[in-house]
């Protein structure tokens, strides 16, 4: 039945009727910050890209993790600057690694209030900036996929919660689930950067996280942006291989990629709102072009509505706060 029997608007007229039929909805168990620890002691170095965010070493980490989980906020995702890089990435595997030091004085403060979640990956840690060992100009699959599970191995010996894989690396998921049982890890999450883009949305954060590649591009091993067929393939592959959570990366050029991937799988997703999809948002409202809050949650509950369970976000505080009003 049409107009005039059919008025959709009666269900728009008032907020509790607009609630109540409300399809999607942001939840703070939602959310998982991301932090960026280097060393040193008292040391914050704003990141002028992300205003809000900085690099914090161990202590000042600490500090802000605790701030996060006064918000409600209950996850960060940690990414290391170490003192030194190398050709391999294996500073990463170090026991005294950064991020190790990182996640064992958050557990210490916060016991198991705080959910971590550690990115692997090789970019911050080597020399090259790539993100796993260079072979005759390009990033070999196969040499790196072993660097990528000693150092998950690593942060899971050092406490983390969950291990995300965000190389690209074909048959990492595989390798990383292997070592992980091997040293009866078995109960570990992996959270699989499935569908990453080779996106000109991560700039901000390889200044952030210093870790923008020295020559060449991630072409060779991230996605193009032109496919959403490739994507369902890389995510039952990653399936296939024991990821537990799927994420795509970033999340608002490829909402298309999230709902299809919800349709196509029964498993949870996760989203990363990426740096330079924070960046924008800030660089606008700066200007007093957009409201700053009202985009933010609008952007949190799109990402939702196209299917995602989970989202990484760099306002995840800020959204929280909202929330708890
Ligand atoms: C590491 C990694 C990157 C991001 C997360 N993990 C950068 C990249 O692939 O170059 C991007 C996160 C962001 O932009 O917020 N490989």
């Amino acid at each position: 039945m049409s107009f005039p029997v059919t008025r959709l608007r009666r269900l728009r007229r008032n907020p509790i009727l607009r609630n109540m039929i409300s399809e999607s909805q942001v939840r703070i168990d939602d959310l998982i910050m991301p932090l960026f620890v280097c060393p040193g002691k008292k040391v914050e170095n704003p990141i002028k890209s992300m205003p809000g965010n900085s690099q914090l070493s161990v202590d000042l980490l600490v500090e802000e993790c605790k701030k996060i989980a006064d918000t409600g906020v209950k996850s960060v995702l940690l990414f290391g600057i170490p003192e030194h890089k190398d050709e391999h990435g294996l500073v990463a595997c170090e026991e005294n690694g950064i991020v190790q030091k990182g996640i064992r004085a958050i557990k210490k403060a916060l016991n198991d209030k705080l959910l971590i979640v550690a990115d692997i990956c090789n970019c911050e840690y080597t020399t090259h900036g790539h993100c796993g060992t260079i072979v005759n100009g390009d990033v070999d699959n196969d040499l790196t996929i072993e660097t990528l599970a000693k150092q998950s191995l690593s942060l899971t010996q050092a406490g983390a919660d969950v291990i995300a894989p965000s190389d690209m690396m074909d048959g990492r998921v595989k390798r990383i689930r292997q070592i992980l049982d091997d040293n009866g890890f078995y109960n570990t999450p992996i959270m699989s950067y499935a569908a990453k883009y080779a996106s000109g949305f991560y700039g901000p954060f390889r200044e952030a996280a210093e870790s923008a590649p020295k020559f060449g591009d991630r072409k060779s091993y991230q996605m193009n942006p032109a496919n959403s067929d490739e994507a369902m393939r890389e995510i039952a592959l990653d399936i296939e291989e024991g990821a537990d959570i799927v994420m795509v990366k970033p999340a608002l050029s490829y909402l298309d990629i999230i709902r299809r991937t919800k349709d196509t799988f029964n498993i949870p997703i996760a989203a990363y709102n990426v740096s330079g999809e924070f960046s924008m948002v800030k660089a606008a409202a700066a200007n007093g072009w957009i409201d700053e809050e009202r985009i933010m949650m609008e952007i949190a509950l799109s990402i939702k509505r196209a299917g995602a369970d989970i989202i990484i976000t760099y306002f995840a505080k800020d959204i929280a706060k909202v929330l708890s009003r």
